[in-house]
């Protein structure tokens, strides 16, 4: 936990170079998109809708978003949920500070942020009609804590979706994971499939779909 923390925390004091990675912003980050995650700007577009393909268009209930990290990805995509209450929670201090400013600076208002850890969420259980998880699972180091407090905080009926790190698809991917994330601190195993998320999630939620980009896989459930 501890090398991620601090991994994390470098990353949130340098985080328009991250976003810039995230964002597909300028060329470097296109190649490395296409270099490491095998995303040409097609397969980017997929990654990116299948991260958010669980949110009901309009959606107007309770949302926690964990991680949120700098929000690079979700908070634009908050501006179109107006009467949605949402909490956006990430373990490093710096990576919030990053999100709060962005969410300042595109006039996102509302949206409350909590440092925090998955493996010890600070919501009652049924809390939430959505658990929204975007690059999160393959960088939690306690996993089946952080699996079973999304589905403890989240109501019956109410939906858990988002997208993470599969390994098996990409063989470049996964040597790059294991090289350079892992030690780094950005990922930690184990990792999942595409079948053994499928598995997982199944025995867990009442209606799972899993879908997949290169090494990303999306899931939406309802619980
Ligand atoms: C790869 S980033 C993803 C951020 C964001 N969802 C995105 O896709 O841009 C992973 C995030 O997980 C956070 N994190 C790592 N371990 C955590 C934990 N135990 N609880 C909450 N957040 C954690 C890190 O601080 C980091 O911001």
């Amino acid at each position: 936990m501890e090398k991620i923390f601090k991994a994390y925390q470098f990353v949130g004091g340098h985080s328009r170079l991250f976003d810039r990675m995230m964002t597909s912003a300028n060329l470097m980050s296109r190649l490395t998109l296409r270099l490491f995650w095998g995303l040409n700007a097609q397969a980017y577009q997929k990654f990116l809708a299948q991260a958010f393909a669980g949110v009901p268009k309009n959606f107007g209930g309770r949302l926690l978003e964990i991680p949120v990290g700098t929000g690079v990805l979700s908070l634009p995509f908050y501006k179109n949920l107006v009467g949605a209450e949402i909490f956006c929670v990430d373990y490093s201090d710096k990576m919030l500070e990053a999100a709060k400013l962005r969410a300042e600076q595109i006039n996102l208002r509302g949206v409350k942020f909590f440092q925090g850890d998955v493996a010890a969420l600070p919501f009652e259980d049924n809390f939430f009609d959505l658990v929204l998880s975007i690059n999160g699972f393959h960088v939690f180091p306690n996993k089946m804590a952080a699996w079973e407090e999304t589905r403890r905080v989240l109501r019956r009926g109410g939906i858990f979706c988002g997208c993470m790190y599969i390994k098996g698809e990409n063989r470049r991917t996964d040597f790059f994971v294991k090289k350079f994330c892992e030690p780094q601190g950005f990922f930690s195993p184990p990792y999942e499939t595409v079948s053994s998320l499928k598995n997982f999630l199944s025995e867990k939620y009442s209606r799972v779909e899993i879908s997949h980009v290169e090494s990303f896989a999306g899931f939406v459930c309802i619980k």
